[in-house]
């Protein structure tokens, strides 16, 4: 079962989800399914509108690391992804800080997702 904790300047307050296996979908799809207020625009990876922070708590391998290529280029383009981070990503298996709700694939682990209600900014 994944745990997402999610934290936002326009929250009130911290609201944890859980969501459960055959359950993976987007970050931004488990957001709207709990009315967790996530800008989004496009929801195809294109705006950087979705754009969160994600902070592993578990202590085990993250696995949910694979960019898609629309996030790679957004995440760059915005300055969130450097040449050091993709290849960490690609082949040190180390996540970004930094990704794309709409194309983050939940997994079965504990996150934190810090946003802060603005487009673009996390
Ligand atoms: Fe546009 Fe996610 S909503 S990149």
């Amino acid at each position: 079962m994944a745990t997402v904790t999610f934290t936002g300047l326009n929250m009130p307050k911290d609201m944890t989800v859980y969501a459960v296996a055959g359950d993976t979908g987007t970050l931004l799809a488990l957001a709207k399914k709990h009315d967790i207020p996530i800008p989004f625009q496009c929801q195809d990876g294109e705006c950087g509108s979705c754009l969160v922070k994600i902070t592993y708590l578990d202590g085990k391998t993250p696995m949910a690391i694979d960019l898609t290529e629309k996030e790679k280029v957004t995440l760059s383009v915005n300055g969130k992804l450097n040449r050091d981070l993709l290849e960490a990503a690609e082949n040190a298996h180390r996540p970004p800080p930094y990704r794309l709700a709409c194309q983050f694939i939940v997994r079965d682990e504990t996150i934190l997702v810090e946003f802060s209600g603005e487009p673009g900014v996390e």
